[in-house]
């Protein structure tokens, strides 16, 4: 949720500022703005609206001089997307400019302690607070830095903070707690980011900021200090992604080419963790022993990776014949979980960001559990916090909509569960070694699928107008419309609901009437016959039922349907694998003719790092 850049050096900032800001834009988009330093005065230029608009406002940012600046893109948190509400905030003084990302959480009683000593503000948000508390700690001690350290030490809550003083003009201040920033060193100045995505054109030399840390920045160099203020050196991380990894490379939208990439990415994620015929984590440090003593294994996320997890517990179960509990993170922070010693908990994240993901992480590890992560985002908060960290080597992901990073997780997960079957031998060698020869095909099936986008893009035509579509299934197929139900909503915002096929007649069955969209899922060949007597079932109420099914079923299910969709066969634990990719392009074909927003609906944001 939102995004924070800044740049000092020897260039004028505010185009770099806007060109970090176009690729942060995926963390929040209803407003932006930019702050530079330049000849003893701060100019700030903001808008409601997408960076376009703050590109247009500032001629691409030629109205505003200097080689220092800072740069915020919002997700309205306090306060409605306007103008006023948009970040850069300025101090009462207007000689200091602050970005914060997070949510301060006093800040109303901060609010009213200030009002109480004469302070106005002009905006609804939390992060004003921030500005005038600087000026009046500043005002009172005159040393920047000092009074930089009392404000952080007053405000409760999660941030990231970027702060410019005109008395200070070559210097900008970064503090984090709970929400991302990064620090890179370019040849032509340094750097502050909430993503490398933002920086990668720049420098490819980063260093992660942790809780409670401060930096100053100036073009001759970064210095860093610890909570306690000392100055500290940190490790230093390459960032070898491609600067196309991050660019929509001639597709039209960000989604649709990370719909695409799967292939490459399930490679990436699983070929150099298989040798041999044998699935090989060598980034993992648990030992057998440790593997073989795990008591119970949870399994925590958000959104589309605690759907990975969904799909995972009937995996898993199966796989290591002990029980598996998904929870959501939201849920689980707050819920006294029983968990502690002996115990993994699987954190999945995308971003590596999320903030009640993060939150418990943090309440298992402090129960005693151990925390194995599967993340995209390297180097990032819960990638750091975790024991373990398997990447899944996805590349960045634009898209607000996930694709490319749940497939990837479920990938994963899936090594880990044949990993771990292995080593606590509850997995037998053919279920084993057929899962892995289903695993090195899959990139080969999903180009497959691929191919028939067409025909998905026509059959999305039976859902564009209308309000409600359902999505129902069995066992993995449940867990699968779980994601294809999400991506639908998201992003083409017709209202949808994922169910388990037989739980249908305890209720919901009553919505479907003449011409609802039902999608149907079955690709799960134990669950065949069930999943068909479903579809009869709300056929019978006049819905109109489109099927995903393998090939081996396809004949069987058009015999009863109104259109196919069937996936090449696979492994029974690897059908979401595939399933989930005719989804996502429903979703997307769905959203195109709805004329949708795709790569940032409303509403959403890429990174989810308030509560
Ligand atoms: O970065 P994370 O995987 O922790 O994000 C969790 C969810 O916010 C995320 O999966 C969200 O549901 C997706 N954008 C949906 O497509």
């Amino acid at each position: 949720m939102c995004g924070i850049v800044g740049f000092v050096g020897q260039e004028q900032a505010a185009p770099i500022l806007l060109d970090g800001l176009r690729r942060l834009e995926y963390r929040g988009y209803d407003s932006a703005g930019i702050a530079v330093c330049g000849d003893g005065a701060i100019q700030v230029s903001k808008t409601r609206g997408r960076l376009q608009a703050l590109s247009d406002l500032t001629h691409g940012g030629a109205d505003l001089t200097g080689s220092l600046g800072i740069g915020h893109t919002r997700w309205a948190t306090h306060g409605e997307p306007n103008d006023i509400n948009a970040h850069p905030h300025l101090s009462r003084s207007g000689r200091i400019a602050v970005v914060h990302n997070g949510i301060i959480e006093n800040y109303m009683e901060l609010k009213l302690q200030l009002m109480e000593k004469g302070y106005t503000f002009r905006s609804e948000t939390d992060t004003e607070v921030v500005a005038q508390l600087l000026d009046y700690y500043y005002a009172g001690c005159g040393d920047f830095f000092e009074a930089l350290t009392c404000t952080i030490n007053i405000v409760d809550g999660a941030y990231a903070l970027g702060i410019i003083c005109a008395d200070y003009p070559d210097r900008i201040f970064a503090t984090r707690k709970d929400a991302p920033l990064l620090l890179g060193y370019g040849k032509d100045g340094n750097y502050l980011a909430s993503d490398v995505t933002a920086l990668i054109r720049y420098t490819r030399d980063i260093v992660y900021m942790d809780d409670g840390e401060l930096a100053i920045l100036s073009d001759k160099g970064i210095r860093i200090y610890d909570r306690m203020l000392r100055p500290m050196d940190k490790e230093h991380h390459h960032i070898d992604w491609e600067i196309d990894a991050a660019e929509k490379g001639g597709f039209a939208h960000f989604m649709l080419k990370e719909i695409m990439e799967q292939p490459r990415a399930i490679r990436e994620a699983t070929a150099a963790r298989i040798q041999d015929g044998r699935v090989v984590l060598s980034d993992l440090t648990m030992t057998p022993e440790q593997i073989r003593g795990i008591r119970k294994l949870y399994i925590v996320a958000c959104g589309s990776s605690y759907h990975v997890g969904m799909v995972g517990k009937y995996n898993l179960e199966k796989l290591l014949r002990r029980n598996v509990e998904v929870c959501l993170a939201s849920e689980f922070r707050y819920s006294d979980p029983v968990v502690g010693e002996g115990d993994l908990v699987i954190i999945i994240s995308q971003s590596g960001e999320t903030l009640d993901t993060m939150a418990a992480l943090r309440e298992a590890k402090k129960r005693g559990a151990r925390i194995l992560s599967i993340v995209n985002v390297v180097g990032s908060s819960i990638a750091r916090e975790s024991d373990d960290v398997l990447y899944t080597w996805a590349g960045p992901e634009i898209a607000v909509a996930t694709t490319k990073a749940y497939s990837t997780q479920m990938a994963v997960l899936n090594l880990l569960g044949l990993y771990f079957g292995d080593v606590m031998g509850t997995t037998d060698y053919e279920t084993y070694s057929n899962a892995v020869k289903g695993i090195l095909a899959l990139p080969e099936q999903m180009e497959k699928i691929l191919a028939a986008h067409d025909q998905i893009r026509e059959l999305a035509q039976m859902c564009v107008d209308h309000d409600d579509v359902f999505f129902i299934g069995r066992n993995l197929d449940y867990a699968l419309s779980l994601e294809g139900s999400l991506k639908l909503k998201e992003i083409s915002y017709i209202h949808s609901e994922a169910y388990p096929s037989g739980e249908l007649k305890h209720g919901t069955i009553s919505l479907i009437e003449e011409g609802t969209p039902v999608i149907a899922l079955g690709t799960y060949a134990p669950l065949f016959d069930k999943a068909m007597s479903n579809v009869v079932e709300v056929q019978a109420r006049g819905g109109q039922v489109l099927a995903l099914t393998t090939e081996s079923h396809a004949a069987a299910m058009s015999e009863r349907v109104d259109a196919v969709i069937a996936i090449p066969d696979t492994e029974p634990m690897l059908l979401p694998q595939l399933g989930v990719v005719p989804l996502q392009m429903l979703a997307y074909y769905i959203a195109l003719a709805r004329g949708c927003d795709i790569d940032k609906p409303r509403n959403l944001a890429k990174s989810v790092t308030v509560e």
